[in-house]
């Protein structure tokens, strides 16, 4: 059986989770949200009393402290630090959602979550599935460039701001994007050779049929 890997990246609220999660019980994939995994760092630092950048920048010694372990559970692999998954009300709101794509710019903790990243591909053989689809904003680009299925997802704003309303979620998107893309390491951009998928005008089921016929074809 081949062990394929995909990527998925995309911009806040382009439904990137949610395709990835279809898929990966469709085709017994473990699926990675790396976004969690920068919310949860995030959490960690807030709670540890740094607040900015500047701040971590100036002593990452913090970093070490924060190892990272995962606990798979269903399809899903979760980032725990110190043990604890956190709950995902702790890390999806507003204060979490205003300091993740600062903390996210700083290269020391993009280098941290790096071999924990590639490392998952291995998690996920040894739990016996047939693939890991990961999601994210460099998974493309940086983590998994050797990916067998790279895919870039987009939408209109709007739309992506109607999706996060309907889930009743308030989100910064716009604000978040135009930092992810903007940064000097590891920016919010389509991969050359990736696939590039418009949303907008697509419904859920439509996104996850259209990747679901390629992966097919790879399996
Ligand atoms: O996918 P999300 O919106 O939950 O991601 C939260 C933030 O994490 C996002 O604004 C930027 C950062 N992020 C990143 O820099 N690289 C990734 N691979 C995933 C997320």
């Amino acid at each position: 059986m081949p062990f394929i890997v995909i990527a998925v990246d995309g911009g806040a609220a382009s439904g990137k989770s949610s395709t990835s999660r279809a898929l990966a019980q469709k085709f017994n994939l473990m699926h990675v949200d790396t976004g969690a995994h920068y919310r949860t760092l995030t959490l960690s630092l807030l709670d540890a009393g740094i607040e900015t950048p500047e701040a971590l920048t100036a002593d990452l010694s913090v970093l070490s402290r924060l190892t990272p372990g995962t606990e798979v559970r269903g399809q899903e692999a979760m980032m725990s630090v110190g043990g604890h998954v956190p709950a995902d009300n702790e890390i999806r709101n507003d204060r979490v959602n205003a300091a993740v794509s600062k903390f996210a710019a700083v290269p020391a903790l993009r280098k941290c979550l790096f071999d924990y990243q590639r490392g998952q591909k291995e998690v996920a053989r040894e739990r016996g599935f047939a693939g890991l689809i990961m999601d994210g904003r460099d998974i493309g680009s940086v983590i998994f460039p050797d990916a067998e299925l790279r895919i870039f997802l987009t939408a209109d704003p709007e739309a992506r701001a109607a999706r996060r309303a309907a889930e009743g979620i308030a989100d910064s998107i716009a604000e978040r994007d135009k930092a992810d893309a903007s940064r000097k390491t590891a920016p919010l951009a389509c991969p050359q050779g990736a696939w590039l998928i418009d949303s907008t005008f697509l419904t859920l089921e439509e996104v996850v049929a259209k990747i679901a016929g390629k992966l097919k074809t790879l399996l």
